[in-house]
């Protein structure tokens, strides 16, 4: 019977394609496979270890932090920080990015981006939740400490990029640039085995995802371009179908798969909308274009926007490419 290469297997195999640091790359995806074992394990037995609910505070996102949330913050900061691949760290949930001075973590050549838990509303309702991870090699000389700049660098810089998704299975969906490869993690042995090689975006799609809820809000070029989305017209499969679970990755996960647009705009309430630009846009605009999607927001390509903070925020439309290109239009119209 031939068996599945594991995710181990595979990085390996691909470093090739590293133009440096292989080794230390290599490691680093082994860290984020480890962390992201021990957060599956916590939300497979959530409702048992009276680990459900809030944690009793808010983090810089003015949101209310789940203890899951916490919890998979702290298990992605601990190992990736007892190992010496990364000299700093920025996460959803830490009002300033983390820097790892020893000399071990010093020399390291790359920086870590994480949204440790994506779509924890939908954890105490056993929902699918996920990991985002962003991948950037320092712009500072190693041996030093890695500063705010090393944090700000536009998407396009990411050398690797992905999440895991906590759904029916549990996978591990990475690129570093060379397309995207989904792993699925078999709790039975303990590994990620390749199941998903070379995803791409089915070349139509006809599903779309965004919160209408906050339909009065979303700027002009996006009320139309939902309005058309709803219109009947039989050649080009419309209406859309609606699909929206409130967890980007699960939303992303299954348009990158089906076929489909993500939208979360600006809104007279938030004008730069509601994800992070760092955490959740630019992992997820890397995938997509490696997927044969595309990313904006609404007039520039997600990876070239310069970031100018830490928690920054961006208006995101994401998934096939003639889709977002149509609702570019739109945008662009008005
Ligand atoms: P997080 O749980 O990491 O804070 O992210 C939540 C994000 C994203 O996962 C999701 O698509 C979106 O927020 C949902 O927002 P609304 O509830 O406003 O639709
Ligand atoms: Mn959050
Ligand atoms: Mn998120
Ligand atoms: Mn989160």
């Amino acid at each position: 019977m031939e068996r599945h290469t594991t995710l181990g297997e595979f990085i390996i195999e691909n470093q090739k394609d590293f133009p440096y640091a292989k080794g230390e790359l290599s490691a680093l995806l082994s860290s984020i496979k480890l962390a992201g074992k021990m957060v599956n394990e916590k939300i497979n037995k959530a409702g048992l270890s009276q680990i459900l609910g809030k944690a009793g505070q808010e983090n810089i996102q003015g949101e209310s932090q789940a203890k899951l949330d916490v919890m998979a913050n702290e298990i992605f900061v601990s190992t990736l920080r007892n190992r010496g691949e990364i000299c700093g760290l920025a996460s959803e949930e830490l009002e300033d990015y983390l820097v790892f001075e020893d000399d071990i973590h010093k020399n390291a050549e790359y920086i870590v981006l994480i949204d440790p838990l994506d779509g924890s509303s939908n954890i105490d309702v056993d929902i699918t939740v996920g990991t985002i991870f962003s991948i950037y090699r320092r712009i500072t000389p190693k041996g030093t400490k890695a500063e705010l700049m090393d944090f700000l660098q536009p998407g396009n810089k990411q050398v690797a990029a992905g999440y895991l998704i906590y759904g029916t299975s549990t996978i591990l969906v990475y690129t570093t640039g060379n397309g995207v490869n989904g792993f699925t993690f078999d709790p039975g042995i303990g590994s990620f085995f390749l199941s998903h090689p070379d995803i791409k975006f089915p070349p139509v799609g006809n599903t779309y995802s965004v919160n209408e809820g906050n339909y009065v809000h979303f700027p002009q070029g996006i009320k139309k371009y939902i309005k058309w989305v709803q219109e009947l017209n039989e050649e080009e499969n419309r209406p859309f179908t609606s699909r929206y679970t409130g967890s980007l990755v699960a939303d992303f996960h299954r348009n990158m798969l089906l076929g489909g647009i993500y939208l979360y705009p600006q809104g007279t309430t938030a004008p730069k909308g509601k994800l992070r630009l760092l955490y959740e846009c630019n992992p997820m605009a890397f995938l997509a274009e490696q997927a044969g999607g595309k990313a904006s927001d609404g007039f520039r390509r997600i990876m070239e926007l310069q970031p100018e903070e830490l928690h920054e925020r961006a208006p995101f439309i994401c998934g096939n490419k003639e889709m977002v290109e149509k609702a570019e239009e739109f945008m662009q119209k008005e």
